[in-house]
């Protein structure tokens, strides 16, 4: 199996692994050997689109060499494309929707009697909450566990609200037992996952479990399991959420908030539902509440009517708050979106590229400042691995999010040990065990 898009995917792919487990089919690292093999895709940009039929061409030699291969789409691509894909390129056997994985076992009996088997219909209920995941590829210290499924905050850009369908929360004792249970396994870390977390919204016995009240009850379980969220949309982020966030050690001091545009113009033809104002004053809430807190986003450029002032807001509102980390991305037209179906999508490529490069270099001047305010600063860090670039370092992240490098001194995975800062890039800190 292959995944590609965002967290969400790979946590889907970790259900799919363990439907398929349970029927008896086991996993190869080796696609040579596999009998059937899965790409799980993303539809966000059409480039994350393109990376897939590339990978579907690949496809098909292994399935000249093999007749018998099973070739199979899962995930965001799977309603959009289904009928083009089926047709013209007559190399899939399977596809299934993010909400039609229960039905994999069916699909591939049906590809056996000599029919594709295909199922992209979405669900108002399916959250796959009775199901434990099958941790794929995982350092066994961190893990991510879905808490919403769906998306109906219809941004304009974006394919999501069409490609995952409703929002719907899942019941809360399945996912605070799935931590539990990571927990005695020996994860040290989970990363709850929703497309907006702030509307979790779960009721039990006459009590309404709100998205600070779940991450309360999942901190509690062990002062050693570190609690991470994604993602939180600034339109919701309550002041409860961030007194939740500053009252527990163990929910970590970072915040992932995309604001996509500082240009209030901007974000209400993207339907946001918040201003520059807005977001800014959630900016100093988070300061005031947490302080220390790591603050990350999402950018895009080049959208719609974006004039040269709209985009300058752009840049000074990301100076003004001096995001710790962004992804940024040009703008790419989705059909079926409201900015498709309604806006013109009028910003020259060279000029989305120019404008994309100018936020990219400005963040990159961000982040070192940031990185640069930790040197001489000593954080807890939680040990994950060793370092890609040397086997006598480990490296591991700090309540923020950043990831740390340094000398393995009697420390193991898993560990939480205390790391003085003494130099930085951009990307990574590094330092050295205190004792
Ligand atoms: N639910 C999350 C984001 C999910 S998609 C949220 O609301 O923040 C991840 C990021 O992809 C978005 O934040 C946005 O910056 C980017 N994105 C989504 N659609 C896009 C498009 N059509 N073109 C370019 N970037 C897009
Ligand atoms: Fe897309 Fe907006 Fe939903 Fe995020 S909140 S998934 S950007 S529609
Ligand atoms: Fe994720 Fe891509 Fe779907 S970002 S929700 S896999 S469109």
């Amino acid at each position: 199996m292959e995944t590609y898009g965002c967290q969400m995917n790979f946590s889907d792919s970790e259900i799919v692994a363990s439907i398929l487990f349970d029927k008896g089919y086991f996993s190869t690292e080796e696609i040579t050997q596999a009998d059937i093999i899965f790409i799980n895709t993303c539809s966000i940009r059409d480039n994350a689109e393109q990376r897939v039929k590339k990978r579907l061409q690949q496809f098909r030699s292994y399935k000249k060499r093999n007749p018998a291969l099973i070739i199979g789409l899962l995930g965001c691509m799977a309603d959009r494309i289904k009928t083009v894909l089926l047709e013209e390129e007559q190399l899939l056997d399977v596809i299934s929707g993010p909400d039609s994985y229960r039905d994999l076992p069916r699909l591939l009996e049906q590809v056996e009697s000599g029919q594709p088997g295909v199922n992209t219909l979405l669900s108002m209920e399916e959250t796959y909450a009775d199901i434990t995941p099958v941790r794929l590829g995982s350092n066994g210290i961190s893990a991510f566990i879905s808490i919403m499924r769906g998306c109906e905050n219809y941004c304009s850009y974006c394919v999501v609200p069409s490609t995952r369908g409703r929002e719907r929360s899942r019941e809360t004792g399945s996912i605070i037992h799935e931590a539990q249970d990571l927990f005695s396994r020996g994860y040290r870390e989970i990363t709850l996952l929703g497309q907006n977390v702030n509307s979790y919204r779960w009721t039990e016995e006459e009590e309404e479990v709100n998205f600070a009240k779940l991450l309360i009850r999942i901190a509690r379980i062990d002062s050693l399991l570190r609690i991470r969220f994604a993602t939180s949309h600034p339109k919701d982020i309550s002041d409860e959420l961030l007194e939740a966030i500053a009252a527990h050690p163990n929910i970590c001091k970072s915040i992932h908030l995309p604001v996509q545009s500082g240009s209030s113009r901007v974000l209400e033809l993207m339907n946001r539902k918040y201003s520059r104002e807005q977001y800014m004053e959630r900016v100093d809430a988070i300061r005031r509440i947490i302080p220390g807190c790591a603050i990350s986003t999402d950018i895009i450029t080049g959208f719609c009517n974006e004039a040269e002032e709209d985009h300058r807001e752009t840049l000074s509102l990301m100076e003004w708050i001096g995001f710790d980390y962004a992804f940024m991305f040009n703008y790419s037209e989705r059909p079926q979106t409201l900015a498709a179906e309604t806006l013109d999508d009028n910003i020259p490529q060279e000029v989305k590229e120019r404008r994309l490069k100018e936020v990219i270099d400005l963040q990159q001047k961000l982040s070192y400042q940031r990185n640069s305010e930790d040197l001489h600063q000593v954080f807890e860090v939680l040990v994950e691995g060793e370092s890609k670039r040397s086997g006598d370092q480990f490296m591991g992240r700090n309540s923020q999010n950043k990831v740390v490098v340094f000398p393995k001194k009697r420390s193991k995975p898993g560990d939480y040990v205390r790391v003085k800062i003494h130099q930085c890039t951009s990307a990574t800190l590094l330092g050295k065990i205190i004792d």
